[in-house]
């Protein structure tokens, strides 16, 4: 890795986001597993190390552990939450479950006011907890730095060998000065130098591209999303007509959505692409399949075949991987692992790996790094301001069966959705907008006569992440309008309902 922090995982469900605010306050870091061995640690070009937290207790035999030797390095701690009972018990602290556990907001009472770490945080300021055991005798050589109201060790010190740690989490947004914490570490306790920016990352990155692929044939996956189309770009940029992009329609694409991508992609960035249209042959897979997990499954499955079946003669793969698909694959243990199967993570792309041929430029970057590559690439904003869509597309927002007449109802009534957020200004306020079509059948009344149509939901939702989300509070005459477009225009949809559930307990998408 570049000289920069290292974060050992200890399975925290923050633990991607303390390497975030360390790469926004300039500073390059990486997430390697707990498990890292001592001498590889050694090998890196570390000017501090941060112990995440993590669901394990070390009251419990085999909790995830370190090598003692870490902390004879030289290199500064900072252990967060699970790292401070980590730290406490390898050096000979004591720690308990606690009687009642602190989960959420505390406030701290700060005891040494000359401690480097504390630096510019208020008494009394909020800090966010969450964890079962605390910290009851100190370990050897320490002092305690602050504590909560309820007198829980809330930070610890050995400045003489700085190693510090936080019972509390300074990586989220909860915690007041949560940053400047971390900022007091990097800089001030670490002496790191801010050396991560998006435009030395694009330099590298292509002189990277151009020493292992010049003359090679490379090609890619893009769907028009803002990651492939960066990537598309990127590499492109480095490589020039040697780059093949390959757009594959799944026939689940939104109205018109096949054609823009093509214009945007042929004609306004220049990509050569070519266009595979395998719409018939997905539709004609999901013939009688009801299930939601079945739906991705064979979706997944079919979009594997199309794309590497169509493949043939190049050298290298090029993927835009992003961090979050990575740490998942080497998460200690929790939910992540088990959340979705990449189309980046199959069997045929292990393989390639295995043969040196796969490229992933994004592995350690974040969604918004690479929003911020788009920008700095030049890209439109119409194009890297786009919603996510998920890969099964409308697939997955056609409740039950999918056909081709359900496809071509929900193009229209999403689309009119979308252009009355476009319209009003409100399609860069949400996260994600659009319609779904439920198959269930309601009686209204059009014209004199009886109607029994089906019903279209419109979701919007604002989030930062994708992982929580609210629903949006849209105008009521910016719905208005979109109903009474959509049961004017689409005749067999006599009902619009709006979704006003949150993530969770609902998921974004229907399915
Ligand atoms: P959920 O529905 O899980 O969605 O709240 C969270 C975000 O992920 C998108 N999503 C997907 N994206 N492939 C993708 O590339 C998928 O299979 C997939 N499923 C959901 C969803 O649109 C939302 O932005």
């Amino acid at each position: 890795m570049e000289k920069g922090i290292l974060i050992l995982d200890f399975g925290s469900q923050y633990t991607q986001l303390i390497a975030r605010r360390i790469r926004e306050l300039g500073v390059y870091s990486e997430i390697y597993p707990y498990s890292l061995e001592i001498e590889k640690i050694k090998e890196l070009s570390l000017q501090g190390i941060i112990l995440s937290g993590g669901p394990a207790s070390v009251t419990e035999k085999d909790s995830p552990l370190v090598s003692p030797e870490i902390f004879e390095l030289g290199i500064p701690i900072l252990g967060v939450c699970y790292g401070m009972q980590l730290i406490s018990h390898i050096l000979e602290g004591k720690i308990e479950r606690a009687v009642s556990r602190e989960y959420g907001k505390a406030n701290i009472l700060i005891e040494n006011q000359e401690s480097v770490l504390l630096k510019g945080v208020k008494n009394e300021g909020i800090v966010w907890m969450s964890h079962g055991d605390s910290v009851t005798k100190l370990p050897k050589g320490f002092q305690a730095i602050a504590r909560t109201k309820e007198g829980t060790l809330a930070a610890i010190e050995n400045a003489k060998k700085k190693i510090y740690a936080v019972q509390f989490h300074p990586e989220v947004a909860h915690t007041e000065k949560g940053k400047k914490i971390l900022s007091n570490f990097i800089f001030t306790i670490c002496k790191a130098q801010k050396n991560w920016n998006m435009k030395n990352f694009i330099e590298n990155e292509i002189e990277d591209l151009r020493a292992k692929c010049k003359g090679k044939k490379v090609v890619l996956g893009v769907s028009g999303g803002v990651d492939s189309t960066t990537l598309a770009v990127l590499v492109q940029k480095a490589l020039g007509k040697n780059v093949t992009s390959i757009f594959v329609n799944n026939g689940f694409l939104r109205l018109n959505e096949a054609e823009e991508v093509l214009t945007n992609l042929r004609e306004r960035l220049k990509l050569k692409v070519d266009y595979v249209d395998a719409s018939e042959e997905f539709l004609a897979y999901l013939k009688r399949i009801e299930s939601p997990e079945e739906k991705r499954k064979i979706i997944g499955r079919m979009f594997v075949h199309v794309f590497y079946g169509y493949l043939k003669d190049f050298d290298f793969l090029v993927q835009g991987t992003l961090y979050p698909d990575v740490i998942e694959s080497n998460a200690v243990k929790g939910p992540s692992q088990t959340i979705k199967t990449h189309h980046n993570r199959v069997k045929e792309v292990e393989s390639l790996e295995k043969l040196g041929k796969v490229i992933e430029p994004f592995k350690f970057l974040f969604k918004d790094e690479v929003r911020e590559i788009a920008r700095l690439l030049g890209i439109p904003d119409d194009i890297l301001l786009r919603h996510p869509f998920p890969g099964p597309g409308l697939a997955v927002r056609i409740l039950g069966e999918v056909t081709q007449e359900k496809l071509d109802i929900l193009k229209k009534a999403d689309h009119i959705f979308i252009d009355e957020l476009k319209k009003s200004g409100w399609y860069e306020k949400v996260w994600q907008a659009f319609a779904v079509f439920l198959p269930v059948k309601s009686v209204g009344v059009m014209g004199d006569e009886r109607a029994y149509g089906n019903v279209i939901a419109l979701r919007a939702v604002t989030s930062v992440d994708g992982m929580t989300a609210n629903w949006a509070e849209i105008p009521h005459e910016i719905l208005d309008n979109a109903a009474n477009r959509i049961v004017r225009n689409i005749k067999e949809i006599n009902r619009v309902v709006y979704d006003i559930t949150s993530k969770p307990p609902a998921t974004i998408e229907w399915e």
